[in-house]
């Protein structure tokens, strides 16, 4: 069973395939330089280089995976949430394909990608928690079985990738800013600033990182050394992700939990969950970011659950709730 997976609700043009649930290919055709002149992802602009980059993707993903069109079983898109724009040009390029090769097509939730894509390669069985941290999320759920999800807790404002980016920004930093402020975090002191952990003592599981922000604009007006509030800023951070996973895990009885999205490559973090007495499952680094292998997965996953795909007159949605359709 050969499923062609495509991703394009932001910046990146991801095609992958995966082979009776093994990655064989994983094509990201990335936009980020292009963006990083106007300080983010102009959807315009990246609507039309996804739609350059899909032949290109698609080409290199079959070749790359040793096969052609005709080897495609089930052709799978991410259907929302994201960009209107860059969804419609991904999922309107996956329903030509699987029309013009008279296959199966299956509209796919973007979190829910995620998550596969951390789960590769394991049989692990619901119940589990998931936490989503990437540039647009910040989503604790609770995953009772398969296809449920259950919000815990999300963000109140900020994203976690958000903050990352934001930080890294006042700092004078590249964008994306996680893997930069990371990388200075490496020769600061994570106790020389004092940060404090967002919600910290509140009841529920929301997040909340824009205030981080504004401190750290401060921190650097009153001369801190920016290697030491990219790293006190990065503890913080991680702090209030590790002690949302902790406290639903006690709660809830849960022992496993799932960490995904970009922000799920961070060293710090993994180190962390690594001291938790939960079993966690993460992606590999290539899976954390956006890709379209992790689409696949997803796929794969709903047909061995039976489903047998969309119909061709399915539409994006740009804010589709885990769960709810696709
Ligand atoms: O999942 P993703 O690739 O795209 C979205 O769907 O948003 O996540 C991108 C986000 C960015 O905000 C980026 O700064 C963050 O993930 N990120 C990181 C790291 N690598 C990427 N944040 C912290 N540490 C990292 N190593
Ligand atoms: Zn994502």
């Amino acid at each position: 069973m050969v499923v062609l997976g495509i991703e394009t609700s932001c910046d990146d043009t991801g095609v992958g395939i995966v082979a009776d649930g093994e990655v064989v290919a994983n094509k990201v055709i990335s936009q980020t330089l292009l963006h990083a002149r106007y300080g983010g992802v102009v959807p315009e602009l990246a609507s039309r280089e996804h739609a350059a980059a899909l032949d290109r993707a698609t080409e290199e993903a079959l070749i790359e995976a040793g096969i052609t069109v005709a080897d495609i079983d089930l052709v799978a898109a991410t259907r929302g949430p994201g960009l209107v724009g860059p969804l419609l040009v991904g999922l309107t390029y996956a329903k030509g394909l699987a029309w013009g090769t008279d296959k199966p097509f299956m509209g796919i939730h973007h979190l829910e990608g995620h998550i596969h894509g951390a789960l590769a390669g394991s049989e692990v069985e619901p119940p589990f928690l998931v936490l989503i941290a990437s540039g647009g999320h910040t989503h604790l759920y609770d995953v009772p079985a398969w296809g449920e999800y259950r919000l815990l807790g999300a963000t109140r404002d900020d994203a976690a990738g958000e903050a990352f980016d934001k930080v890294a920004r006042t700092l004078g930093l590249g964008y994306p800013g996680g893997p930069e402020i990371e990388k200075l975090a490496l020769q600061g002191d994570e106790l020389a600033v004092p940060f404090t952990v967002p919600m910290k003592g509140r009841e529920g599981y929301d997040f909340s990182f824009s205030g981080l922000k504004t401190a750290a604009i401060r921190f650097v007006e009153k001369g801190y050394d920016p290697q030491d509030i990219a790293a006190s800023f990065q503890r913080v951070v991680v702090a209030s992700l590790i002690s949302a996973i902790e406290r639903a895990a006690r709660d809830l009885g849960r022992k496993t939990v799932v960490v995904a999205g970009g922000v799920s490559a961070n060293q710090v973090l993994r180190r962390a969950l690594s001291q938790l007495d939960l079993q966690v499952f993460l992606p590999s680094l290539e899976l954390a970011s956006d890709n379209g292998a992790m689409i696949a997965l997803a796929a794969w996953h709903r047909w061995r659950l039976g489903e047998r795909g969309d119909g061709l007159d399915i539409g994006v949605e740009p804010y589709l709730p885990l769960g709810e359709g696709g």
